[in-house]
């Protein structure tokens, strides 16, 4: 018996998709017909349904799954040279399942591989699974349909600062990024409490910083510890190989460096970059906002250049996150060095000095081509040629916009997945706050409303966080992400959507996250 084809359940929900009877049968002859460009669209799709059906599909001349570029179909209007489809941008594509063809085709390599994934969605979840099935024939319902994301940036954040994963995780973690066909992985690679990327100027970054002695028990201020020492750090070849990985799959890589503040393990490591170059401080064990922040003095501008040389090298995304949040000032104002070097620069006092040392740093990502990005603590203080992540108040969103920032909407009570997703009280402990719940997430639209149609296109889209304080496993990563990361998916890719039909394309959805073994919440 051929596996049955679900009723369509895609998540995220495409612009357009009417479905007609009948399927087309993919099986141990389907071959591929693989237009130029469009060999890295046809090897995910093996290398995607392989271990399930253990389809070879091999390329041939006359294979009846064709996947195919139309640069033409990109621009508005433009028609293409496959029939009169235009504005696909980058990410769009348009999907024909006939019984006895398939035409996958995008202006884009990155299109073809969104629609790879749709391609997945349609078979059954069983054809999501690692293990092989005994199923020899996998059928796909026809259907007609033209997808193009609204919004794009849809973002995902991990924390491997406070608690590492290994990089075999990283990789799952981008697959399932993948299947909701989020674009950015935004990797927090740095914080008090650990660094986890090696920088061959400065080994002692990873060796002595990417380790601390024991975490915090509890929430920040606890004063409990669980005295179990915690680390761990990518090799270079690693870091490599996950954006290689990441990109296979449509996925960029964002590198966070964080900068002047939570840098409690760096200053453990080369106390001299602080503010009181005779100190040893340790890598940080506590929870909460660390006050000891870099130093502003020339030996420290250079190292942070020369850290994110190599970061440059090793990721090749256009943007680099150089944190910028929660950066206590007190070391500078009672820094004798540090008021002369802001009286030298011409600024206001030492707490002008945040602005002035992004500025400083954000000048060398420019002048290497790429775009520094930092998170906003009111909007309007990151110097203009940052892209700013709003997190603390959906008022930010509108103050950056305005002020011209292309901006990313990372708002805390509806993008935070860190906070507990029920009140049920036998959820595991999560960060101290709101709930924010599958329905906030969803419901959460990345553009402010107050926005004019100018300010509104300089918002990229959204992102969801996991900072992982309490979040040590990937079991517990993938409990808290799933499955608000679909309705973060479906928000950012499809805008907005009737909440009932979200909900029920969730529930067929669901048997693809289990397929694929993900410890969802229930
Ligand atoms: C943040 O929540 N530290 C941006």
């Amino acid at each position: 018996m051929p596996a049955q084809p679900p009723a369509p359940t895609l998540v995220p929900r495409p612009t357009e998709a009417a479905f007609r009877p009948g399927h087309f049968t993919l099986d141990a002859d389907t071959a591929l017909r693989i237009g130029e460009g469009a060999e890295p669209a046809a090897q995910l799709l093996r290398t995607l349904l392989a271990p399930a059906t253990g389809l070879p599909l091999h390329p041939s001349p006359d294979g009846r799954f064709t996947l195919a570029l139309d640069p033409g179909s990109g621009e508005p209007g433009g028609g293409g040279e496959l029939g009169g489809f235009g504005g696909l941008g980058e990410e769009g594509y348009v999907l024909t399942v006939d019984p006895d063809a398939v035409l996958l085709r995008a202006a884009h390599p990155t299109g073809l591989l969104r629609g790879i994934q749709t391609v997945r969605q349609l078979l059954p979840p069983a054809a999501l699974s690692a293990n092989p099935q005994r199923v020899t024939r996998w059928l796909l319902p026809c259907a007609d349909i033209t997808d193009v994301p609204r919004h794009p940036w849809r973002g995902a954040m991990l924390d491997v600062a406070r608690h590492f994963q290994p990089v075999s995780y990283l990789r799952r973690y981008v697959d399932l990024l993948a299947l909701h066909k989020i674009s950015v992985f935004h990797l927090h690679l740095t914080d008090d409490q650990g660094w986890r990327m090696p920088i061959a100027s400065h080994p002692k970054l990873t060796e002595i910083g990417g380790h601390r002695a024991e975490s915090q028990r509890g929430p920040a201020g606890s004063g409990t510890y669980d005295g179990i020492p915690h680390g761990g750090a990518y090799t270079r070849a690693e870091l490599t190989e996950l954006v290689r990985y990441a990109t296979a799959r449509g996925v960029t890589v964002m590198p966070e460096i964080e900068m002047p503040g939570h840098v409690r393990a760096a200053l453990a490591a080369y106390p001299s970059l602080g503010n009181h170059p005779e100190r040893a401080l340790d890598v940080w064990t506590r929870w909460g906002v660390c006050d000891t922040v870099l130093g502003v003095h020339d030996e420290v501008l250079d190292f942070c250049r020369g850290v994110l040389d190599e970061v440059m090298d090793v990721f090749p995304s256009p943007y680099i996150h150089l944190g910028g949040e929660e950066c206590p000032t007190g070391e500078w104002t009672h820094s004798a060095a540090a008021r002369e070097r802001a009286a030298a620069e011409g600024l206001s006092g030492p707490e002008a000095l945040h602005g002035w040392f992004l500025g400083k740093v954000g000048e060398h990502v420019v002048r290497n081509g790429r775009k520094p990005v930092g998170w906003a603590e009111t909007g309007a203080e990151l110097p203009p040629e940052f892209t700013v992540m709003t997190w603390r108040d959906p008022a930010h969103t509108l103050t950056a916009a305005r002020r011209g920032h292309s901006v990313v909407n990372a708002h805390h009570r509806a993008t935070y997945l860190d906070y507990a997703q029920s009140d049920d009280p036998k959820e595991p402990q999560a960060q101290p706050g709101a709930v924010v719940d599958l329905r906030a997430v969803h419901d959460h639209d990345p553009v402010p409303e107050k926005a004019d149609a100018e300010v509104a296109g300089r918002v990229l889209g959204t992102q969801a966080q996991l900072w992982t304080e309490f979040v040590p496993t990937p079991a517990h990563i993938e409990y808290l992400t799933y499955p608000r990361l679909c309705a973060l998916a479906e928000r950012g890719w499809s805008g907005a959507t009737d909440w009932s039909d979200f909900r029920s394309r969730l529930d067929g959805h669901m048997a693809r996250l289990d397929a694929l073994g993900v410890r969802h919440h229930p």
